[in-house]
């Protein structure tokens, strides 16, 4: 059949797999989708910081992603750039023209998911965002569909994995925080700017986006309650042994009780765990995440939760699923009805 052609926004860290995946493996995705999956473009806005890029690839490479993603021949927008705008507006100008999108943005869909959600409604298109929370792990997907059936009360874990980096190298072999940092960023896991890993905004805005997800109501990264971890000190983390202990950053979402009625509580600190629990040997860029749903009990999801290749693991697997999707005229899950379960203010404990 004819090609699903894919815009693709930003060639960073996870871009640059993105690109490998997706032209390496093009005979294996064309068999396992039934048609050819065909990058058209790569919009970045300085193409001489991406050698490779324009090396391998100078037909695909521009600088307008307002035009690449408005083609007429674009199927489906890939996002990988992050930040709010000007993306916001380029994927909602997508979706509006009924073209499907595959993102990793969690500081967007934190913010503003529901209208991203509302806007793939109304037109029909997909969005898929496995990539946001976890990188590598399945996570998103088994929570709107594998358990769409059960009733989830709570999503806990490591969610962050430049955090995790951090302390466990500071756990393990007394690395300061600095180097710790230093490295994460060389191996590709931190931020464009680190504060939103150490600081806990890029897990308050993954929590948000599991919260949405698992209690289908609106939770967004200012209802979660926030602490990083750039205040645990080598002496908290020796002092936490002491007591059997390693310190984690964790994100915990569940359904509470507030004023008397059902609410959704969101946080994110840095917890004392016991060795022996399962989250303490959960080390380096890994992510952790117990879900526990009324019918099902307790699952536990683990994996590579940040890096390029993890990334875009996840990335190629939404792509997979909407270009299917293209093909057999189906559709991903409708996000656009909430029930509305009153989100516990920040601050009321
Ligand atoms: N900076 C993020 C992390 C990347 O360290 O977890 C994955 O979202």
């Amino acid at each position: 059949g004819a090609a699903v052609r894919v815009a693709l926004l930003g060639c960073g860290t996870v871009g640059t797999e993105v690109v490998r995946l997706l032209t390496g493996q093009a005979a294996d995705l064309t068999a396992r989708i039934g048609t050819p999956v065909e990058l058209v473009g790569v919009a970045v806005r300085r193409p001489h910081r991406h050698p490779w890029l324009t090396e391998n690839f100078p037909d695909l490479v521009t600088t307008d992603a307002a035009a690449l993603v408005a083609r007429d021949d674009v199927d489906v927008v890939v996002e990988v750039i992050g930040g709010i705008e000007p993306v916001r507006t380029l994927l909602l100008e997508a979706l509006k023209a009924g073209k499907s999108v595959v993102t990793a943005n969690k500081a967007l869909l934190a913010e503003d998911g529901p209208a991203l959600a509302e806007a793939a409604d109304a037109s029909g298109a997909d969005l898929y965002y496995e990539a946001a929370v976890a990188g590598a792990i399945p996570l998103l997907r088994p929570l709107r569909e594998s358990l769409a059936g059960d009733r989830i009360t709570r999503v806990a874990g490591i969610v962050n994995g430049t955090s995790n980096f951090i302390l466990s190298a500071m756990a393990s072999s007394g690395a300061s925080y600095g180097d710790a940092l230093e490295e994460a960023t060389r191996l590709g896991y931190a931020e464009a700017d680190p504060s939103a890993d150490v600081d806990g905004y890029d897990a308050a805005s993954k929590a948000a986006i599991l919260a949405t997800l698992s209690f289908h109501t609106r939770v967004t990264a200012s209802d979660v309650h926030r602490e990083g971890m750039r205040s645990v000190s080598a002496a908290d983390i020796a002092a936490a042994r002491l007591l059997g202990c390693t310190i984690k950053l964790l994100a915990i979402c569940e359904r509470v009780e507030s004023n008397g009625g059902e609410a959704v509580s969101a946080r994110v600190y840095p917890a004392m765990i016991p060795t022996s629990h399962p989250l303490a040997s959960v080390d380096g860029a890994f992510n952790a995440v117990f879900v526990e749903a009324e019918a099902a009990g307790q699952l536990m999801f683990y994996g590579q939760g940040a890096g390029g290749a993890p990334t875009a693991s996840a990335v190629l697997g939404d792509l997979v699923a909407v270009a299917r999707n293209h093909v057999g005229g189906g559709r991903g899950p409708r996000e656009s009805a909430y029930a509305g379960l009153p989100v516990r203010p920040v601050g009321d404990v």
